[in-house]
C-alpha cells in the first residue's frame, strides 16, 4: 500500500510516499528557513503562509519522483500535532481535502512519535519493542517507554526550554547564525568541553529535562568574556560551545540511562533534529555500551529533521492496527 504522508508541524512543507510503511519512495522538504533567518528564530506567520503556497507543490513533487499517481495511494497520513498552529492547520486541512476527493482513509499521528519512527524506515534491523525511546528536537524533549506504536508512555520531558531551542539560543547569544545547532556543533569540534564548567539544573522528577538554566549560564559566561569590541575571541567561542554541548550530551546520557535502568530496557532509540549532532550521537554509542550494555539507535542523519516519510510510515502502522481519523481531525497542539 502507498500512503502519501504529509508533515507541516514548523518551517518545513514536507511530503513523502512510503511502500507498506517502511520504504520511502520520496521525501519532499521545502523549508521557509532562509526567511527567518534575519530574525534569529521561526516566525509562524511567515511559516504558514509559506507552507499554504507551496504544499500543493510538495504532494505533487513527491508523486512524480516516486512514480505513481493520485489514485494509486491507500493512505493519507498527517501530523496533528504538536507544532505551530497554523503550520499544523495547513497540513491538516490539505489532507483532509485530498482524503475526501479521493476517497481514501486519513489518519492524524503524533510529531514526536513519528521522529522515532524514522528509525523503522529503510532499515533491515529495525529496534523490537519493547524499548526506551528519546525525542531531542527544537521544539521538545522526551522520553518514552514504548510497548508498540500505539502503546506508548510518557517518562519524562522538558520543563522549559527544549534540548534544541538551548542549542539555538546559547548559538545567539555568543553571535552564531540561526539555526545554531549545527554552526554550535561545528565550533565545538576546535573546542576543550572541560573548560568551562556548566551544569543543566535539576528537576523534581528525575527523567524530566530543564535546558533554560544553561543557556542562562552561557549569556553570563559570554558577558564576563567580552573585550572592549564586545566581541569574543575565536578560541573562547569554541571552549563555550564544547563545554555546552558536553553538559548537554552527558546530561540527555545520563537520564536515557537511568530510564534504562527503570524500565531494565537494553535498547535506546533515539530521534529529533539534534539527534544529527555527530558528538552526540558518538557519545551515546559509547556510554551506553560501556555503562549498561544498551544498544542505541539513530535515524539515517537525513531523516533526524521533520520530514513526511516518518509521518506517512507511522500512520501506515497505525492504520494496520484499525486505527484511523475522520475529517473532524482537528490540531493536538499537546
Ligand atoms: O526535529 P527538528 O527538525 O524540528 C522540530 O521538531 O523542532 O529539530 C530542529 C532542531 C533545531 O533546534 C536545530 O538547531 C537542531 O534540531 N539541530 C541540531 C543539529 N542539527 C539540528 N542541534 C545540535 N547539533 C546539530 N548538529
Ligand atoms: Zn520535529
Amino acid at each position: 500500500m502507498y500512503t502519501l504522508g504529509i508533515e507541516t508541524s514548523c518551517d518545513e512543507t514536507s511530503a513523502a510516499i512510503v511502500k507498506d510503511g517502511r520504504r520511502f519512495l520520496s521525501n519532499i522538504v521545502i523549508s521557509s528557513l532562509p526567511l527567518h533567518k534575519k530574525y534569529g528564530g521561526v516566525i509562524p506567520e511567515i511559516a504558514f503562509r509559506m507552507q499554504m503556497e507551496v504544499i500543493t507543490c510538495a504532494a505533487d513533487c513527491a508523486l512524480k519522483e516516486a512514480g505513481i499517481k493520485l489514485n494509486n495511494i491507500g493512505l493519507i497520513s498527517v501530523t496533528d500535532g504538536p507544532g505551530l498552529l497554523g503550520s499544523l492547520v495547513v497540513g491538516l486541512s490539505f489532507a483532509k481535502g485530498t482524503s475526501l476527493s479521493l476517497d481514501v482513509p486519513l489518519i492524524g499521528v503524533n510529531h514526536l512519535h513519528s521522529h522515532i519512527y524514522a528509525n523503522f524506515l529503510n532499515n533491515r534491523t529495525p529496534p523490537k519493542f519493547p524499548f526506551v525511546s528519546l525525542v531531542v528536537s527544537g521544539g521538545h524533549t522526551s522520553l518514552f517507554f514504548m510497548k508498540d506504536f500505539d502503546r506508548i508512555e510518557i517518562l519524562g520531558s522538558t520543563q522549559d526550554d527544549a534540548c534544541g531551542e538551548a542549542f539555538d539560543k546559547a548559538a545567539k547569544i555568543i553571535g552564531l547564525g540561526y539555526p545554531g545547532g549545527p554552526i554550535l556543533e561545528k565550533m565545538a569540534k576546535n573546542g576543550d568541553p572541560g573548560k568551562i564548567k556548566f551544569n543543566c539544573s535539576n528537576t523534581q522528577r528525575h527523567l524530566d529535562f530543564s535546558f533554560s538554566g544553561i543557556k542562562t549560564a552561557v549569556l553570563y559566561y559570554a558577558r564576563g568574556s567580552f573585550t572592549g569590541k564586545r566581541k569574543l575571541k575565536s578560541n573562547k567561542l569554541n571552549d563555550i560551545c564544547a563545554s555546552f554541548q558536553k553538559t548537554v550530551v552527558d546530561t540527555l546520557i545520563d537520564k536515557s540511562l537511568l530510564a534504562c535502568k527503570i524500565k531494565k530496557s537494553n535498547k535506546l532509540v533515539i530521534g529529533g533534529g539534534v539527534a544529527a549532532n555527530n558528538y552526540l550521537r558518538q557519545e551515546f554509542y559509547r556510554r551506553l555500551q560501556k555503562e549498561r550494555r544498551v544498544i542505541c539507535y539513530f535515524p539515517e542523519l537525513k531523516l533526524c529533521m521533520d520530514n513526511a516519510a516518518m509521518v506517512a510510515g507511522l500512520g501506515y502502522q497505525l492504520f494496520k492496527k484499525g486505527y484511523s481519523s475522520s475529517l473532524g481531525l482537528n490540531v493536538a497542539l499537546n
